[in-house]
């Protein structure tokens, strides 16, 4: 049976004491929504649907320019009357012949694997719960089982006997069934109970009385089946994240110096002997190849990395490649459309944007460099800028190779500095510099013997 899923996205999280709807706010940089839909889509699922209601503008938006699988089936559930009637919204999108696996947009850490085991459980003739032994189950649904063990039904803390408190092993709120069925029973819920809701955990009883089976999976650890209700179990359960991706990466060959010190926000690759200091910021797409060295308080972001790079201390990388034994920074920003080639070099203080830069060539110190393509063996003095912009339009430097300018030259775009070209220090260049020639475009010193200073009135 191909599986559908239904996330609950219609609460409103009040706890998190937020103009931002809940399922909105950031786990690792990504929203716990997108989480739960991206878990979702991991299993291969046919359909993806969300039910919204607090907010479901923002949340809807929130998806714009995030590319998923499926198309998103968007359900509006006007009033919270329940989880049961939550999932009913949905229901009329969802094919008869499919298995629907029913998530939480504010669960945002269950694994592939564990969503698998309990899918390998709905069948025709049985439902599929997952649920977990707490210490503290207070709050949650607990599981009713019989004198067999069988699972009869769910009971909320609410509406539980006391006999029935004392049950630790609880309803994550995670279920797959056969969506055939769910249309039977959903209708049938009635809110006659201590919250006055459709609860959806009353189909367990209905599914019984069905002569159905209802098979039981749990999650690896308590973090899967962690839901979010205020900011103190975000900050908890981001820790408990970060701690994984730390522990993946030194699993893979990096020596990660301050676990706890390290923020991995999207996917990072990497080669073995990498090497992250502390404060490192990990964001998107990130590729480090062997050997790199990540200095204190970087941030990479959208960016690959070649074999035995440093970036060193309070350098920014941002959707840019850099080659293989390069330097960078310290303090060095690397805008958008850099690429460094092997061997290259940029310094402090120096800021780059769709900047190529080829071999061997080095911009050491404060310098600018923009819209610029250096070739191999450049050396740009400190504290050039290239003028790339003239408050309209943007123009292009061109540096041929084995060129050397002189430091604190401006070079007004667009303009070309042709092979093994020179610039003389100080230089305003505005005109095309050719092959081997010297440019200087300064001021000529003038000296004036015996210059008598001015002296206080
Ligand atoms: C639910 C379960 C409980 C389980 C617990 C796990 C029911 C009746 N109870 O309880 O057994 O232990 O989750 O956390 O299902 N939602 C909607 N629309 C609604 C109501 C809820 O979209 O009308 C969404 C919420 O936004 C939330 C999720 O469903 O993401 C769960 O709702 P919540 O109110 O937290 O359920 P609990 O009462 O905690
Ligand atoms: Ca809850």
């Amino acid at each position: 049976m191909s599986v559908h899923v239904v996330i609950l996205a219609a609460g409103q999280g009040s706890r998190m004491k937020s103009n931002l709807p809940k399922v909105l706010h950031p786990l690792a940089g990504k929203s716990l929504l997108h989480h739960v839909v991206e878990n979702a889509e991991n299993l291969g699922t046919a359909g993806t649907h969300i039910v919204i209601g607090h907010g479901a503008e923002l949340v809807r938006e929130s998806f714009k320019n995030i590319t998923t699988s499926n198309d998103i089936h968007w359900s509006i559930q006007e009033q919270q009357l329940g989880t049961g009637h939550a999932v009913a919204q949905a229901l009329p999108n969802v094919p008869d012949d499919v298995t629907v696996l029913i998530l939480y947009g504010d669960v945002p850490l269950t694994n592939t694997q564990t969503l698998n085991a309990l899918l390998k459980h709905v069948s025709e003739k049985s439902i599929a719960l997952l649920t977990v032994a707490l210490e503290d189950p207070s709050g949650y649904g607990r599981i009713v089982r019989d004198s067999s063990g069988f699972v009869t039904s769910i009971v909320e803390q609410k509406d539980a006997t006391p006999q029935q408190l004392a049950i630790n092993e609880i309803n994550t709120g995670i279920l797959a069934a056969p969506a055939s069925k769910l249309k039977e029973w959903l209708p049938k819920l009635s809110n006659s109970n201590a919250q006055g809701e459709y609860y959806l955990t009353d189909i367990i009883a209905m599914a019984v009385d069905d002569q159905m089976e209802v098979a039981v999976a749990h999650p690896a650890c308590e973090e899967e089946v962690q839901g979010i209700n205020n900011r103190v179990q975000l900050a908890a359960l981001e820790r408990w994240y970060q701690a994984q991706q730390a522990k993946r990466l030194m699993t893979e060959g990096a020596t990660v110096i301050d676990p706890s010190r390290l923020d991995v926000r999207g996917n990072v690759t990497i080669g073995k002997d990498v090497f992250l200091d502390i404060n490192v910021v990990l964001e998107g797409d990130v590729e480090l190849a062997e050997g790199v060295v990540i200095g204190p308080n970087c941030i990479i972001k959208n960016s690959k990395i070649g074999r035995n790079t440093t970036i060193h201390a309070n350098s920014i990388v941002e959707d840019s490649s850099v080659g293989e034994s390069v330097n960078v920074g310290p303090f060095a920003r690397l805008r958008p459309g850099t690429q460094l080639a092997n061997k290259s070099k940029v310094g402090n203080f120096v800021e780059t944007k769709k900047a190529i830069v080829g071999e061997g060539s080095k911009i050491n110190h404060l310098s600018y460099v923009g819209d610029a393509e250096l070739g191999t063996n450049v050396n740009v003095g400190a504290g050039t800028i290239t003028c790339n912009y003239d408050g309209v339009n943007k123009f292009k430097t061109e540096i041929a190779d084995d060129v050397f300018v002189g430091s604190n030259s401006s070079l007004v775009a667009p303009v070309k500095i042709g092979k093994k070209a020179t610039i003389g220090a100080g230089s305003t260049v505005t005109k095309e510099v050719e092959a081997e020639q010297l440019a200087v475009a300064r001021g000529k010193q003038r000296n004036v013997d015996g210059w008598k200073r001015p002296v206080k009135q």
